[in-house]
């Protein structure tokens, strides 16, 4: 998985000292606003390893309520546009009120985030947050309101810490680009698994 590797654009030591300190200024924000017990959604899949990092630095008590989106089918690298995959969440059909704070792992187009965002309001949340490991420096991307980012990165398509291209390399501890050769030999039908 290691020879897959273009360029290391974040590695492990920066995320975890930055997601540290993300989760000090969203804790003390959260205090501020006298909101004690937020309800976390990570969007599934990509967040899910930075989510389980952040939460852990957290004072709360908190409640994870997990929403899935599609928007990158199969081996697609620009957003198909995202839908709610409904079946594969526990958020509740009514909110409640409560204080939600999402994490998504990357905003590009800013469709999954918006269509997030509203699906919260409309299920009733008091407040919605937002918070992205990566931001993309693309129009679109930068016109989206999110409240929270870990790090601007340029427009290219990366992997790692949860992210992933045809469902593989989630589990690459750095945020990575990855060679052009492994991502046109799974493009274009060439290879089977990645490595093979
Ligand atoms: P939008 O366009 O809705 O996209 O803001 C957000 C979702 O698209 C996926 N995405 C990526 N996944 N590397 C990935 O592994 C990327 O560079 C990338 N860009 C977008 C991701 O699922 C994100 O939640």
């Amino acid at each position: 998985m290691e020879t897959d590797i273009d360029t290391v654009l974040i590695d492990r030591a920066e995320i975890a000292i930055r997601v540290r300190e993300l989760a000090a200024q969203i804790a003390g924000d959260l205090a501020t606003a006298d909101v004690r017990h937020p309800t976390i959604v990570p969007i599934l899949t990509g967040s899910f390893i930075f989510a389980a990092d952040l939460i852990r630095h957290l004072p709360n008590y908190v409640q994870i309520r997990l929403i899935s989106i599609s928007s990158y089918p199969g081996t697609a690298m620009v957003s198909q546009g995202a839908t709610v995959k409904g079946q594969l969440t526990n958020l509740p059909d009514h909110l409640g009120g409560s204080d939600v704070l999402v994490i998504d792992d990357i905003l590009d187009s800013g469709r999954t985030l918006r269509l997030v965002v509203e699906t919260l309001e409309r299920r009733g949340a008091g407040s919605v947050r937002t918070c992205v490991l990566l931001r993309k420096q693309r129009p679109e991307a930068m016109a989206t309101p999110v409240d929270y980012v870990a790090f601007d990165i340029p427009d290219v398509f990366v992997v790692g810490y949860g992210l992933d291209f045809n469902d593989y390399y989630r589990n690459l501890p750095d945020i990575v680009s990855l060679r052009e050769e492994v991502i046109e030999g799974a493009s274009d039908g060439r290879a089977g698994l990645p490595g093979q």
